[in-house]
């Protein structure tokens, strides 16, 4: 049986990359996706110049009915999978005149909560030795959260899927009422918060599995050239592929660290509130 790999958001950038590196060394099928089928299709074309074959498939993680099409057709093509890279999300730009409450209310659902739900449709079809890779940021270390009692639930063991997803509401909400920076000013951080949060928190689903060797890990890919950074990051999107794909390949029956955030092949301690870019 073929392993089958699949990367949200990879028809540009760090998606791409990530397609384009495993198209090279993944032992199996890898699926570009697309929320944009055309650009997806035009992408898969590109690899194809340069030797390289990999499958498509249509995926908006902002649309329920395209995770459920995608999530049936993993299911009834290959019966499961092996390698889910939740690479796809949206970052307003700094100049974006649309409303911080909107921005708030857009970035979390579409990277926090499609991921979500793209993991809820994914995860039951994951087979033994499967790898999740969740592309966070350090722009959502926990140390963004000014309010102490707020990161306090972030970190706890004891949180749970649901509990999360209301702390992640509770910010759209302040966000609503103009009170979030009690919180945070970020919206694309706080989202990337929630990522890396979540991530332990499906670790720790992942442990109590009857499937054996299921591992996620969070990463953030540097600062890197691509539309979201307005081509300002000093590293290329092949740079910026290398620890999601060091991530992706982890060997099997895997006893390193997991459920973490990691940054340049290495763990970061995503709780350290004196963590500054150096
Ligand atoms: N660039 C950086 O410096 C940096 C730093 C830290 C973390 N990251 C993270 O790295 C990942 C990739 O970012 P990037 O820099 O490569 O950004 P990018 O060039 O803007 O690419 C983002 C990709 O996500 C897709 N996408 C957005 N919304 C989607 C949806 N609802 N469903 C499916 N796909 C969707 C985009 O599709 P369209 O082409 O249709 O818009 C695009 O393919 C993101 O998770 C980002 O937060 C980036």
């Amino acid at each position: 049986m073929s392993k089958v790999a699949v990367v949200t958001g990879s028809n540009k950038g760090i998606g791409f990359a990530i397609v384009k590196g495993l198209a090279k060394q993944y032992p199996g099928i890898v699926y570009l996706t697309a929320r944009n089928e055309q650009l997806g299709k035009k992408a898969v074309k590109d690899l194809e110049t340069q030797g390289l074959k990999v499958a498509f498939h249509q995926l908006d993680i902002d649309n329920q009915e395209s995770i459920d099409r995608f999530s049936n057709f993993i299911k009834e093509r290959h019966q499961g999978l092996d390698l889910l890279v939740n690479n796809a999300a949206i970052a307003y730009k700094v100049a974006d005149s649309t409303s911080f409450m909107e921005q708030a209310k857009n970035t979390m659902r579409i990277n926090f909560t499609g991921t979500l739900n793209l993991c809820s449709a994914l995860f039951p079809l994951l087979r033994p030795h499967a790898r999740v890779v969740n592309v966070s940021s350090r722009a959502g270390m926990l140390n963004i959260v000014k309010d102490a009692e707020f990161r306090n639930k972030l970190v706890s063991d004891n949180l749970s899927v649901d509990e999360l997803v209301g702390l992640m509401a509770h910010f759209v909400e302040l966000a609503r009422l103009g009170k979030n920076e009690s919180i945070s000013r970020s919206a694309y951080g706080m989202s990337k918060v929630g990522l890396t949060a979540l991530t332990k928190i499906q670790q720790r689903q992942f442990d109590k599995d009857s499937r054996t060797d299921l591992v996620i890990n969070a990463v953030c890919p540097g600062y890197v050239a691509t539309d979201m950074s307005s081509h300002k990051g000093y590293l290329t999107p092949e740079q910026g592929a290398e620890t999601p794909i060091y991530l992706s390949l982890l060997a099997e029956n895997w006893t390193g660290p997991k459920g973490l955030l990691w940054a340049e092949k290495k763990v970061v301690d995503w709780a350290d509130l004196n963590w500054s870019w150096k």
